[in-house]
């Protein structure tokens, strides 16, 4: 075999790609001048709610358990999630939060009632009779779930009733959370709980799915209960951002009909929303097995997931059209792959180990809400332990980190930066199971005059030998970071909590255009200082 001189310089820097060498085969141009906007640190939320093996189990041990913890809560999980740096974590649902009265999780533990749970009636808690999640305890409540958002060092967003309580209890519930200490007979409430003082909760939701297990309402009907709930409640100088309840993935009736509804008594009731919540799940594929799956089935999957940024533009569009200035944003509280098998633990619903293809699922999408960090202000994947889209799995005194993990903790990078411009000019992937899925996504941001690129390959055979460059100053590269494996399978578990994990890899020299090799089935992140352009990252 001849070798050309790009492949010489390529094999001089070691960056041939072990499967596949070849010519460059794409091309990334940064352009660092055209800022697209701030990446919201809040893309980076997580979710937890009373389902399956998520609370009880998941963050919740309890004080007597042998299970290391701190006041209850699972202490193995909190240093670990302390390295994804979780900006905000949201609530205790979900569906759950519709049939959830607060009140029931508040005061001393012991006397706390113990309540059906939302979940109870789906066939896989066959397997837990009695126990949790079937029946809840309600042991883990409102200061429970603080605590937590407190040691991992995150803030709380709290889901609340809109379909089963009256909006005084939306309005007591905030009462207390923030009222000062000793101010109120609900803060000395939540002071005999153990918590003195506010908790100072800035994110509240106004019902969850109320399209569907929220109340079944149309938008219109929805828009005016979600007038009703935040007209008038106490602030307690904490500034609080409501969030509607949005669209399930494409109903583009949902958010037409909810935002003209919401500004038929004038254009300033914008100002009360601080963003709607879309959900999309791009769920699973083929036979719906978390492991067990195609190389279609591979494809197909990550073509879903892509479908994430139609959904952001075209409801974005919609939004326009009645809020020209876009005070409202998008949040997408609830996102991930969701497959059908649930294998971790009796009782664990939809508990299952994700894999490598969860892996790049969450990179595709991270990435999506990077490009759009002017819409997207929130983000939280579905679910933070033991569920879905999950970073964790634990069960008793078994924990593994996920590859979604891995994912968010690679990408924690992008906190915070400036979004830039980045064109990635790359081949479609062939299979028609990818449905025209681009071989190479990513995004990248600015920090002062660095600046972070991550890139997904979702080709599951080859490298893609890229040349990189920006078009003001000369990138240096400083570190590189892969996540893949030669097995699109592959995953953790509790025997091998490290089957699969990043490495860190020597970026290579300075030559200009940079080239790198995206390894087959990978996320990257690169990470680059600006050499030679008078950049801020304003
Ligand atoms: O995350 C699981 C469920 O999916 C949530 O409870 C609900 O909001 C959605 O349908």
């Amino acid at each position: 075999m001849t070798i050309n001189r790009r492949q010489f310089v390529l094999a001089g820097l070691g960056l041939i790609a072990p499967r596949t060498t070849r010519a460059a085969s794409a091309r990334i141009e940064i352009l660092p001048e055209e800022k697209i906007g701030m990446i919201s640190p809040d893309i980076y939320g997580h979710f937890t709610e009373h389902l399956g093996g998520c609370i009880y189990d998941g963050i919740w041990v309890g004080e007597n358990s042998r299970i290391p913890n701190i006041g209850g809560i699972r202490k193995q999980l909190v240093d670990n999630l302390k390295r994804l740096q979780p900006p905000v974590i949201r609530w205790p649902g979900g569906c759950f939060a519709d049939s959830y009265n607060w009140r029931d999780g508040v005061g001393p533990r012991s006397e706390r009632p113990r309540r059906t749970n939302f979940w109870a009636d789906t066939p896989y808690l066959a397997k837990a009779p009695d126990g949790p999640p079937k029946y809840d305890p309600n042991e883990f409540g409102t200061n429970e779930f603080v605590r937590f958002c407190k040691l991992a060092g995150a803030q709380p967003y709290l889901a609340a009733n809109l379909r089963s309580l009256p909006a005084y209890d939306f309005y007591q519930w905030i009462e207390y959370c923030n009222s000062p200490a000793g101010s109120t007979s609900l803060a000395g409430l939540r002071a005999a709980g153990g918590d003195r003082e506010p908790f100072r909760v800035p994110f509240w939701g106004v019902g969850n799915e109320s399209w569907g297990c929220g109340g079944n309402f149309t938008g219109d009907e929805y828009a005016v209960e979600f007038r009703r709930f935040v007209e008038w409640v106490p602030r307690f100088d904490v500034h609080l951002s409501f969030i509607a309840s949005g669209p399930n993935g494409p109903d583009y009736a949902w958010t037409r009909s909810f935002f003209s509804k919401l500004v038929e008594k004038g254009k300033d009731k914008l100002r009360s929303v601080y963003g709607t919540a879309l959900h999309y799940y791009c769920g699973t594929s083929g036979n719906g097995d978390a492991i067990d799956f195609t190389v279609d089935d591979w494809y197909s999957l990550l073509a879903k997931a892509k479908r994430m940024e139609e959904l952001i533009r075209n409801h974005w569009q919609i939004m326009g059209e009645i809020d020209a200035e876009h005070r409202v944003k998008l949040i997408v509280d609830e996102w991930g792959a969701w497959h059908k098998t649930a294998d971790i633990a009796p009782g664990y619903l939809f508990g299952y180990f994700p894999t490598l293809r969860d892996a790049l699922v969450s990179g595709i999408t991270l990435d999506i809400f990077n490009r759009h960090a002017d819409k997207v202000a929130m983000a939280n994947a579905a679910q933070l332990v033991n569920n879905i889209h999950t970073s964790f799995l634990t069960s008793g005194d078994k924990f593994t980190v996920t590859p979604v993990f891995h994912v968010f903790e690679m990408y924690a990078a992008h906190q915070g930066g400036t979004s830039v411009r980045t064109e990635i000019l790359t081949p479609r992937l062939r299979p028609e199971s990818a449905m025209g899925l681009p071989t190479l996504s990513g995004s990248c941001s600015l920090h002062g005059q660095h600046l972070v690129l991550t890139i997904v390959n979702a080709d599951d055979q080859h490298a893609q030998d890229t040349e990189i460059s920006a078009n003001v100053g000369r990138l240096s590269p400083v570190a590189a970071r892969v996540l893949t494996s030669k097995d699109i399978h592959a995953h953790n578990t509790f025997h091998d909590p490290n089957a699969l994990e990043p490495v860190d890899q020597k970026p290579g020299g300075g030559s200009s255009p940079f080239v790198y090799s995206f390894a087959p089935a990978s996320v990257t992140r690169l990470e680059f200082d600006l050499v030679g352009s008078p950049l801020n990252s304003g």
